[in-house]
C-alpha cells in the first residue's frame, strides 16, 4: 500500500526584539573584532532573548503565525514536538508549555533532543506519525534560546550563537506536494567535540559546577567545522538520492545557519550555485535547531521560493548528529 505523503503546510517564526552586533561584545569584555567573527563565521548580529523571553513563548509565537497561516485551530493538533537543546526547564518538556500556552488540549506533547538537527529530526517524526495514522495534524516547533546555555567569557563561542524559533504545521499532502527523502544519522563517539559537560543527571548543578561553567556549552571548533563540512555533503548527497534528483534540480539549498564557509562547503559539494543557497546566518547567527525552520519561513515570506518549489535542508549538530531532506513546497 502505498504511504500518505506529506507535507509542511505552513511555517512560522519568531526572534527576540534585542539585536547584538559584533561591535556590542566590547562592553562585555570579549576581545574579538567584527572582521574576524565576519571573516571565520559570516555573522555579523544575533538575536538575544530578553528578560520575557523563554523558549516556550518564542516556540509559542511562531507556532501560532504558523497555524494562523496554515488556517489550523489549537483543538485540531494532535501532536506538538518541540525540538530544543534550550528547554525552559528539564521536567516536564517545554512542549507542554506550549500547548497550555495555545490551549491545544486534545494534543499530545513531548520534547526530542537532537541539537541542530531538530527540525530534521522533528520532521522525520511527523511524517512517520501521520503516515502510521497515528496523526493528522502535526505541529513541529523548533525554539532555542542558546544565549542561556553560552559561555560569555569564551570568546571562541559566545560570538556563534544567537536566540529564535521556528513552527510548522505539518499534515497531509495535497497536489503532490510534500516530503521527498529524509535522511538521519548519529555518532555518539563523538560527543565530546561539542557539549555540556554538566549539570545533567550525572554531575548536577553545584557551586563547583557553577565556578567551572561546565554547564555551558564547550566545543573543539576545529574539530567539529571538519566534521560538520564532511557530514553536511553527506547530507546533502543521500536527500538528493533518495528523492532521485541531483543538485541542478534544487530551486533552494536551505543548509543549518552555522558558519557561512560550512555553508559553501556543502553547497559546492552539491553543486548548488550559492544564488541558490539561502544564507542569514549573518543576521541570527547560530540558533540550533530553529535555524532551518526560521530560514525556511523566511524564504518563503519573501517569494524566494513558493508553492512547487524543490528546497534541499542540510543540518549537522551536537551528538554528532546530522541530517537532511528534500521537500517539494
Ligand atoms: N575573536 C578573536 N579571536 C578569536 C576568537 C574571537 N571571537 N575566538 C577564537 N579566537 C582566537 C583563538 O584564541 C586562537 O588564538 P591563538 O591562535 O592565539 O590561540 C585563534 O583565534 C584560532 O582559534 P581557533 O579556535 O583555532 O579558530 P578557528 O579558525 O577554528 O575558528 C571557529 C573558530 C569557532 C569560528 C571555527 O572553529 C568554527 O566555526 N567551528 C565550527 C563551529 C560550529 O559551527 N559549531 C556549531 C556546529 S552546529
Amino acid at each position: 500500500m502505498k504511504r500518505p505523503s506529506v507535507q509542511i503546510s505552513a511555517m512560522g517564526r519568531s526572534v527576540p526584539a534585542r539585536v547584538m552586533t559584533n561591535y556590542d561584545f566590547a562592553a562585555i569584555g570579549i576581545e574579538t573584532t567584527h572582521e574576524w567573527v565576519m571573516e571565520r563565521t559570516g555573522i555579523s548580529e544575533r538575536h538575544i532573548a530578553g528578560p520575557d523571553d523563554t523558549t516556550c513563548s518564542m516556540g509559542a509565537k511562531a507556532a501560532r503565525i504558523a497555524m494562523q497561516r496554515a488556517g489550523v485551530l489549537p483543538g485540531e493538533i494532535d501532536i506538538i514536538i518541540c525540538s530544543t537543546a534550550t528547554p525552559d526547564r528539564l521536567l516536564p518538556a517545554t512542549a507542554v508549555d506550549i500547548q497550555a500556552s495555545l490551549g491545544a488540549s486534545r494534543a499530545a506533547a513531548f520534547d526530542i533532543s537532537a541539537a541542530c538537527c531538530g527540525f530534521l529530526y522533528g520532521m522525520t517524526m511527523a511524517e512517520g506519525l501521520i503516515q502510521s495514522g497515528a496523526a493528522e495534524t502535526v505541529l513541529l516547533v523548533s525554539s532555542e534560546k542558546m544565549s542561556a546555555i553560552t559561555d560569555w567569557t569564551d570568546r571562541a563561542t559566545c560570538v556563534l550563537f544567537g536566540d529564535g524559533a521556528g513552527a510548522a504545521v505539518i499534515r497531509r499532502s495535497q497536489k503532490g506536494r510534500g516530503i521527498l527523502s529524509t535522511f538521519m544519522r548519529s555518532d555518539g563517539t563523538l560527543a565530546d567535540l561539542l557539549y555540556r559537560p554538566a549539570g545533567g543527571a550525572t554531575t548536577p548543578m553545584s557551586p563547583a559546577v557553577l565556578e567551572a561553567r561546565t554547564h555551558l556549552v564547550h566545543m573543539a571548533g576545529r574539530e567539529v567545522f571538519k566534521h560538520a563540512v564532511r557530514s553536511m555533503a553527506e547530507s546533502a548527497d543521500r536527500a538528493l538520492d533518495g528523492a532521485r534528483i541531483n543538485g541542478g534540480d534544487i530551486d533552494l539549498l536551505i543548509p543549518h545557519q552555522a558558519n557561512l564557509r560550512i555553508i559553501e562547503a556543502t553547497a559546492k559539494h552539491a553543486s548548488i550555485p550559492m544564488s541558490k543557497v539561502y544564507v542569514n546566518v549573518d543576521r541570527y547567527g547560530n540558533t540550533s535547531s530553529a535555524s532551518i525552520p526560521i530560514a525556511l519561513d523566511e524564504a518563503m515570506q519573501k517569494g524566494v521560493v513558493g508553492e512547487g518549489s524543490l528546497v534541499l535542508m542540510v543540518a549537522f549538530g551536537a551528538g554528532f548528529t546530522w541530517a537532511s531532506s528534500v521537500v517539494r513546497l
